[in-house]
């Protein structure tokens, strides 16, 4: 077991309050452990606690979790009834509930007071059982709550002293956690410092020192934006948003973090000095966080029994598919800090909050065939084709599959009955088999050994993902699949032009190079079925237009293996034209002195170097450029005074101002370079706020510091 008990001396309302929350939760539970012979109760307990901590592993130093959030808190359900009925089971092995995301990359820093979790129901009688629990303890019956929405992300503290942001720590064991305040800098609309005068007026004083608790996450939006670019590059998609807040939080470059939009949202206190100086409940802790400046609970619903707690939670329920944040339940509190304390809570929970987890929307259905589908880049992406069914209010019949290697692995058959669960925005995905119903007459499932669409033998892709690969650059379905990526919003942006329009036009013999597009006659789109008499003028005047698309946008529709948004930018930034990126000198040289490959991620290197290898794909590119494609003076660096050529920059912490993207762009528009790593090479650091080893490394070889303000004068030239 990786919990440990760290907490010294005694925890004594931990002996007692355990007992009653887990009472409350095992309310509606079967009891399928009542008549169990004990060894194999134990036995359970010992497997659930082995299947806690691998997946625990997988969650936390992963960030690659293998089941639902859902189907994980029935684990631990199960562990905390059986190791309540069975204490002498338990004893002795530690805290199971309260988990522990350190991540060993870090250093560890203590919180003030222990940061807590919250205990959790999943049925109307649980949430009742927890409100007449209050009530008792309280020896009351109008007791008002506060109903949120309970976000999904990652706990933080952020301690602010003085009304200065000082550190910002990840829940990890609950008495200490990991130091993530670099990257917690790095997130837009987090205020260093707390205002002390609400806008609407009147005073808001600001505690010495307050740790104020929240949640890290990143919004629908965020998660579509780097999945499809990751998608794009042919990188691994992110499972959920809370994976992609997760590993963008663990990343140790801030950089790295300041890259993914990564949001913060706070419901709650720890520490709090002078207590005088603190709320006096949680819709007035709301109403200060705001009056702070800082991003808190939008729709808090004060409600004043169960019945309106009820009612509250449901309504969340249904408005939560419209949130933009990812969300996976509601939380009720207890409003009254006074009544709060009254209250208490266990080591792991406060006695006065409730989560309630909605169930994620999941349905059983028959998986009919595997469709293979052949990507831009070749490999194939197995897609399940299931009987229709409904689910979260649209009928589901194709859901992903992931990848060659998780058909294996998971050794899912035709005709298996399997768990397809869909959550928010996301698709929908496999997410378990009931073997229980398996036929036994099923064999294992034998992977395609030729491309479906152009019968060319498949072979494994040589990254190691175990995902299989049609080398046939020439497959219908790729060059389809190409021309429909360069033709997406995302890259050129031809809005008259969808999939469905090129797959017309590759039928057609059309097209089948971006180039061929720009060759387009109005006969053409008519035959071929893709425009009207009415709409043919408007798609060509569309084609035409996107000839001024800027030339990151060509560089990215190109659909380089690994060249996501982010690398167009950084190679449109320094080539001047697509003439210049077929003058790529190989491996070693990257574009020459524009763009040296040092200055590149080796992926994106390798796989510029095998695109551009190759003659036909030279001659696609040029075949553009000789269109005028890639010739627009925005999205690279502009002409004019050049007062940073030639110069490397390295920065380091947060700055006030600008996120460091912003602080990038405006150096290489200015000619500099901005470099990752402090190196002899280094003119400059500027540093921020909660910069660390790069500024150290950079005392050590003497490299000029500088901040924001002694950046934007040298932008100024002075
Ligand atoms: S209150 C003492 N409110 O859910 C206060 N937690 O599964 C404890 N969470 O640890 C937290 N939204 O990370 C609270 N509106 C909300 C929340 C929330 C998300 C998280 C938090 C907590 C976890 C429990």
């Amino acid at each position: 077991m990786r919990r440990k008990n760290v907490m010294n001396g005694s925890v004594p309302i931990a002996r007692v309050a355990p007992a009653i929350w887990l009472l409350i939760v095992a309310l509606s539970l079967p009891f399928r452990a009542a008549g169990d012979p004990p060894g194999e109760i134990a036995e359970r307990i010992d497997a659930l606690r082995a299947q806690i901590a691998h997946h625990d592993e997988l969650y936390f130093k992963k960030a690659a979790p293998e089941i639902s959030d859902y189907a994980y808190d029935q684990l631990k359900r199960e562990l905390a009834v059986l190791e309540r009925d069975h204490p002498e089971l338990a004893a002795g092995r530690g805290d199971a509930a309260i988990g522990d995301d350190r991540s060993g990359r870090f250093a560890t820093y203590p919180h003030r007071q222990r940061m807590l979790s919250l205990a959790k129901s999943y049925t109307e009688t649980e949430l009742r059982a927890f409100a007449a629990r209050v009530s008792r303890q309280l020896s009351r019956k109008d007791v008002a709550y506060v109903v949120e929405p309970k976000f999904d992300g990652l706990a933080i503290s952020v301690t602010y002293q003085n009304g200065r942001l000082t550190r910002a720590v990840t829940r990890g064991n609950g008495d200490e956690g990991d130091d993530v305040t670099a990257n917690v800098m790095t997130i837009r609309g987090l205020p260093r410092q707390l205002r002390s005068t609400s806008p609407e007026g009147g005073s808001n004083p600001i505690p010495d020192l307050i740790e104020l608790r929240g949640e890290i996450y990143v919004g629908y939006a965020e998660f579509n934006r780097i999945n499809r670019e990751r998608e794009a590059s042919g990188a691994t998609l992110f499972a959920n948003p809370r994976n992609l807040a997760a590993g963008t939080l663990q990343q140790v470059d801030p950089a790295v973090t300041a890259a993914r939009r990564l949001e913060i949202v706070f419901y709650g206190h720890g520490a709090c000095e002078p207590a005088l100086t603190c709320p006096g409940s949680q819709l007035d802790l709301l109403r200060r966080l705001r009056a702070w400046g800082l991003p808190t609970v939008g729709n808090p619903r004060r409600v004043t029994d169960a019945d309106g707690m009820w009612q509250a939670v449901r309504e969340v329920g249904q408005e939560r598919g419209h949130y933009a944040f990812p969300t996976d339940g509601a939380v009720v509190k207890v409003d009254d800090a006074a009544a709060q304390r009254e209250l208490g809570e266990t080591r792991n929970a406060p006695l006065w909050a409730m989560a309630f987890k909605f169930a994620p929307d999941e349905v059983e259905t028959r998986l009919r065939a595997i469709d293979w589908q052949v990507g831009r880049t070749g490999v194939l992406t197995p897609v399940a084709e299931l009987d229709p069914v409904q689910l979260g209010g649209s009928t589901v019949s194709r859901a992903s599959l992931h990848n060659a290697r998780e058909v294996v692995r998971r050794d899912v058959r035709l005709g298996d009955y399997v768990m397809v669960e869909k959550a928010g925005e996301i698709v929908p995905a496999i997410t378990g088999i009931d073997l229980k119903r398996r036929s036994p007459a099923s064999t294992r499932y034998v992977l395609p050994t030729t491309c479906p669409e152009c019968g060319t033998a498949l072979r494994p892709l040589a990254d190691g993902t175990a995902s299989l690969l049609c080398a046939n650059q020439d497959c219908p379905a790729q060059v389809r699949r190409r021309l429909a990526h360069f033709v997406s919003a995302d890259a050129m942006n031809i809005s008259g032009l969808g999939a469905a329009s090129i797959d017309k036009l590759v039928k057609a013999g059309l097209v089948r190079t971006p180039a061929d597009l720009f060759h387009l006659r109005r006969s053409g789109l008519l035959q071929s079925g893709v425009a009207s008499e009415t709409t043919a003028d408007h798609v060509l005047k569309e084609i035409e237009h996107s000839k001024r698309a800027e030339l990151w946008r060509v560089i990215y529709g190109l659909g380089i293996p690994r060249v996501g948004a982010t690398t167009a930018h950084v190679l449109a930034l320094r080539l001047n034209s697509l003439e210049d990126l077929a003058r790529w000198e190989g491996r070693q040289r990257g574009f020459g002195t524009a763009v040296p490959a040092a200055d590149l991620a080796p992926d994106a290197v390798a796989a510029l170097d095998e695109y551009l290898r190759s003659p036909s794909h030279r001659a696609q590119v040029l075949a553009l450029a000789e269109l005028g494609i890639g010739r627009t003076e925005s999205g690279r660096a502009t002409a004019g005074p050049r007062k940073l050529a030639g110069k490397v920059f390295v920065l380091t912490g947060a700055l006030p101002h600008f996120t460091r993207s912003e602080a990038t762009e405006k150096i290489e528009q200015a000619g500099g370079r901005v470099a990752t790593a402090v190196s002899r090479q280094t003119d400059y650091v500027v540093f921020g706020d909660g910069s660390g080893s790069k500024l150290d490394a950079a005392r050590k070889i003497g490299v000029a510091e500088i901040d924001e303000a002694g950046l934007l004068r040298l932008l100024a030239g002075e």
